[in-house]
This record gives structure tokens, C-alpha cells and sequence, in this order.
């Protein structure tokens, strides 16, 4: 899948001003992409108006989103700065037809990483693009972890090269906790390792040439959750390489460079040979390079 939260953040210096009580940002051509605070909560909302795609922030973690076919979108609410170990409760109907996500996704610095803890998807599973670094069980569910590659990408700081962090949850879901920093531990122990500044923190609905609705509902529940908040996640400095210790390289056989890995509809080798990682070309490539 496009990672379109790259993309929106190209666009989203233009942080829309919103004076009114629950404001509704509607998607048409020229309409700048935002990002910003309403009713206690921070959100992001990215289109490339594409699609025919309505953001509206209701009362304090609500949003909704609706949207129909032809583009990209992303938008949530959360917190900004994230931290390492929020418990996030979300609740909400989610509703899609083809390409979608909803995931709690955010960023880190220092080094830049892109991360995401899928709950639900369409027709594309993330993971299908990235290696695969075992599982982790959190919150009683199943969680495929990955890292992926972008080279020379947008990101909030720019045109960059990063990993993507994934956990994705075997058994599909629309609302729940996650405990956060479960996942974040279990990604540094399989060598992926954020950074040390957090950036924001959201419950995203994602759309990819598709339609549907989302109505969801975040609030913290980091008091009430299984994690008591004071357990120090590892975390990497610049100078540490993010290139997995050769131990956590898969069994079984790999792709050489140049060959496919993943895509829509790809069910050949998914994992590169050292030291070549899966990178999506497209939705439907995925090469080792
Ligand atoms: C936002 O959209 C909803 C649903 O269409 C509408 O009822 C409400 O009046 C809109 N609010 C604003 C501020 O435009
Ligand atoms: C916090 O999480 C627990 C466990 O999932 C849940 O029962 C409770 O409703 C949540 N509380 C809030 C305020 O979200
Ligand atoms: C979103 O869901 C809540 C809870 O079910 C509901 O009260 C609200 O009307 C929904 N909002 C929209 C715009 O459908």
C-alpha cells in the first residue's frame, strides 16, 4: 500500500485554521491537507483529493471519515508527541470497500521511523511488502511484526530513507486497547528500535482506491491499562545501525536482488537476501533492492 502518511505530510505545513467548534474539513481540489488540535486531541488529515473524502472531528477523540473511490486518504486522532507506553482504547464502526486500513500509527525521531499496529484492513495486507520478524502476542491477539524500507520517500522531515514498523493483527478487528508499548518492546527485541522523539500518535483510517466510513473513537487508557507506563523501552541512537543482526534473518529461500517480493496478488518469495530489502514499487511490485 502507498504510504500515503508520508504523503500527506509533504502537504501539511499548511496547518488549516480551525476556529469553529467541530469543524468539517471536506476533500476538493486545492483544499491543503491539516493537521492540529480539536476538543483535547490532536489529528491529522491527509487527501490527494482523489477521492470524494469528508473529515469531521466530533466531540473530544471522535472522528469520521467517508469517502469513495479514485484516491488516497488518511486521517485520525491521537496524541502529539506519542509516547512509549500508551494504552489506547478505540471503539467504532469501520466499514470499507477495497483497499483500507485502520491502524494506531506515528512517528519517531532520531532515527526517523514510520511505525503502525494494524487492527483491520481490506483487500491489501500490509505486510505483504515487508519482512517479516516473527510474532508477538499482545492484548490476547496474534501480531505479525515487519519492517520495511523506504528509500528516498516523503516524510515529516522531508525527502528521506527510513524503516516502517509493522505489527498486524492476525485476527481483524474494530475496537479494543492496544497496549502500545507491548508492541514497542517486542519490536526491539526483534532488532526494530525507534527513536528517541516521538512524534504524533493517532488512530488512522486509511483509504486506497476504495470507499468507506469510519466513525472511531480514541480516549487514553494508560491508568487503566495492563501497562504501568514506567517500563524503558530500548531505544536507538543516529549512530546505531538499523540493519537487523543477522540472526533474526529468515529461514527457507529468499529473493536475490532486483526480484520480486510482495505486491497485490503476489504469493512467491517474500523475504530479500541479505543485504537487500523488500521496497514497494508499486501496489501490486515489490522488489529487492
Ligand atoms: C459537519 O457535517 C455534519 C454532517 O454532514 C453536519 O451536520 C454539520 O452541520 C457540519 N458542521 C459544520 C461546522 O459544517
Ligand atoms: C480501558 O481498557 C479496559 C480493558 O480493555 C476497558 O474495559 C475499559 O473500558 C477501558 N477504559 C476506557 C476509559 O477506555
Ligand atoms: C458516530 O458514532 C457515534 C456512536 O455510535 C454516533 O453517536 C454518531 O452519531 C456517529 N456519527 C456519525 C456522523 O455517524
Amino acid at each position: 500500500m502507498v504510504s500515503f502518511a508520508s504523503l500527506f505530510l509533504v502537504v501539511s505545513t499548511a496547518i488549516c485554521a480551525l476556529a469553529g467548534p467541530s469543524p468539517n474539513i471536506t476533500a476538493r481540489a486545492g483544499t491543503p491537507s491539516s493537521e492540529g488540535t480539536h476538543d483535547g486531541f490532536f489529528y491529522s488529515w491527509w487527501t490527494d483529493n482523489g477521492a470524494q473524502a469528508t473529515y469531521t472531528n466530533g466531540a473530544k477523540g471522535n472522528y469520521v471519515i467517508t469517502w469513495g473511490s479514485g484516491g488516497n486518504l488518511v486521517g485520525g486522532k491521537g496524541w502529539n508527541p506519542g509516547n512509549n507506553d500508551r494504552v489506547i482504547t478505540y471503539t467504532g464502526s469501520y466499514q470499507y470497500n477495497g483497499n483500507s486500513y485502520l491502524a494506531i500509527y506515528g512517528w519517531t525521531r532520531n532515527p526517523l521511523i514510520e511505525y503502525y499496529i494494524v487492527e483491520n484492513f481490506g483487500s491489501y495486507n500490509p505486510s505483504s511488502g515487508a519482512s517479516g520478524k516473527g510474532t508477538v502476542t499482545v492484548d490476547s491477539a496474534v501480531y505479525d511484526m515487519a519492517q520495511s524500507t523506504r528509500t528516498n520517500q516523503p516524510s515529516i522531515d522531508g525527502t528521506k530513507t527510513f524503516q516502517q514498523y509493522w505489527s498486524i493483527r492476525r485476527n481483524k478487528r474494530t475496537g479494543g486497547t492496544v497496549d502500545v508499548g507491548a508492541h514497542f518492546r517486542a519490536w526491539a527485541n526483534a532488532g526494530m528500535r525507534l527513536g528517541t522523539d516521538h512524534y504524533y500518535q493517532i488512530v488512522a483510517c486509511e483509504g486506497y482506491h476504495s470507499s468507506g466510513t469510519c466513525n472511531i473513537t480514541v480516549s487514553d487508557n494508560s491508568s487503566g491499562g495492563s501497562n504501568p507506563g514506567t517500563t524503558p523501552i530500548p531505544t536507538q541512537t543516529t549512530t546505531t545501525s538499523v540493519t537487523a543482526p543477522s540472526t533474526t534473518a529468515p529461514a527457507g529461500p529468499l529473493q536475490t536482488q532486483y526480484g520480486q517480493c510482495g505486491g497485490q496478488g503476489w504469493s512467491g518469495l517474500t523475504q530479500c537476501a541479505s543485504p537487500y530489502t523488500c521496497n514497494q514499487v508499486n501496489q501490486w511490485y515489490h522488489q529487492c533492492s
